[in-house]
């Protein structure tokens, strides 16, 4: 097993005890690798982000719901958010307690909010009319409100949550109207909570909406909770030396705001982080097979078991993920050229990377496409009816554990009446 272009994984040591092509080989092409140490490393950096003492890192679990991956965030002492029923259920799932889990709703229906205040996880809503539900269906209840302050940030258009063009969260015009609701069912609001976008490499309008939201805050005497959002990027570009986010310079700004805050505010508060991608979307190398190499009108296209199904990003943002190279036999690559590196769905756009240079790749070699632990998974399909991978865990040991089945032609008729 040769490690042609390599540097990332080989730094890591991230294939452990096992390499990509014996992984391949044992579960089947494509597959999802998951690092275990990545993520608890990831869970302790942003742990340590302020040493304001009641501090919780929320994990938003739309970026990876597997399982035995919430199992080592809860052990590593992150709570939890849902953003849906089945979010509650798996959260639930993974061993945590309703009162740890957070339910950030969106125009829900009134079943789903039923189902959240059944199951006594908190919540939050992000309208005036979603309030109104929820004081209808729980009057005299605990809630929390999602705040929209003006503010967004994001690396892609679609993924700006905060700010004039976004359906989320309240208005801070709209504070009055929020008063009067919970007058009106005699709901306690224990906290805010706000989410501006995903990504963010530039922690300024991170900062700023933290501000905003702690100055709205002023107006309510007994909040439990004020929770900033996540959002905090990664550097996908990590072959081209793109630097890291500034933690460190993020968290002591960050304590510095939330210091002064509560001397004013004058009791204690729990301040709540929301992240999904920085605590997962470096643990994981979906790995793939190269199936066919053709020359059409000038571009080299290398063809591969990665379709958009199975790693959805680069067709809906174009994402970039860096892209590793991995051989069986003792071939080398002599050149590097510039090729596209495609799937195998019945789309143009079925496209991993476009105009990337790369060593030369031949057919049976192992693609690993860097960075794909957050949104990956999560957001496949089974368009064009084709099956989700496996997912595989490297453990702290170095060993590698299934640690969910790749789906079966079954699995795509089970449901049929
Ligand atoms: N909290 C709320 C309410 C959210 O909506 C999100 C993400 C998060 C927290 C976590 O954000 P993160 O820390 O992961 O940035 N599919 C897109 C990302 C969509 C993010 C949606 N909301 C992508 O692949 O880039």
């Amino acid at each position: 097993m040769n490690y042609i272009h390599a540097l990332i994984s080989r730094k890591l040591n991230f294939y452990g005890n096992t390499n990509p092509v014996e992984l391949t080989g044992k579960y089947g092409s494509p597959l999802y690798v998951y690092n275990e140490s990545v993520i608890r490393s990831k869970c302790s950096e942003l742990k340590g982000l302020t040493d304001y003492p009641d501090f919780v890192v929320n994990y938003s679990p739309k970026a990876n719901s597997n399982v035995e991956i919430l199992k080592i965030v809860k052990d590593e002492g992150l709570l939890v958010d849902a953003v849906s029923s089945g979010e509650i259920f798996t959260d639930l799932m993974a061993g945590y307690s309703p009162e740890d889990i957070f339910y950030v709703c969106n125009n829900v229906t009134a079943e789903e909010l039923s189902y959240a205040i059944d199951a006594r996880v908190k919540i939050s809503v992000d309208s005036i009319s979603q309030l109104e539900l929820f004081g209808k269906l729980n009057p005299g209840g605990e809630v929390s409100i999602r705040i929209n302050p003006g503010v967004g940030t994001g690396h892609h258009k679609k993924v700006v949550t905060g700010g004039q063009s976004t359906k989320f969260g309240i208005d801070i015009k709209l504070i009055e109207d929020v008063k009067r609701i919970l007058n009106r069912y005699n709901l306690t609001l224990s906290g805010l909570n706000q989410h501006i976008g995903s990504l963010f490499m530039d922690s300024g309008a991170y900062l700023k909406s933290a501000e905003i939201i702690l100055d709205i805050a002023r107006q309510f005497n007994n909040l439990k909770f004020i929770d900033f959002g996540g959002g905090f990027g990664i550097p996908y570009n990590k072959q081209n030396n793109e630097s890291r986010l500034d933690l460190k310079t993020l968290g002591e700004k960050l304590t510095q705001i939330i210091n002064n805050w509560i001397k004013e505010y004058g009791r204690q508060v729990t301040f709540i982080i929301e992240p999904g991608r920085y605590i997962v979307a470096e643990s994981a190398v979906l790995l793939g097979s190269v199936t066919a190499i053709k020359l059409n009108y000038n571009i080299k296209y290398i063809g591969t078991d990665i379709g958009f199904n199975v790693l959805p990003r680069p067709m809906i943002y174009d994402s970039h993920h860096d892209i590793e190279i991995y051989r069986e036999s003792d071939v080398q690559s002599a050149k590097s050229e510039s090729v596209w590196i495609v799937g195998n769905m019945c789309e143009t756009g079925d496209i991993i990377a476009k105009d990337r240079t790369l060593p030369e790749i031949f057919e049976n070699d192992i693609i690993g496409i860097l960075d794909s632990g957050a949104y990956a998974y999560s957001m496949s399909s089974n368009y064009n009816n084709r099956l989700r991978p496996a997912e595989v865990l490297i453990d702290i040991n170095g060993n590698d554990r299934l640690i969910r089945k790749k789906e079966t032609f079954e699995d795509l008729v089970d449901n049929f009446t």
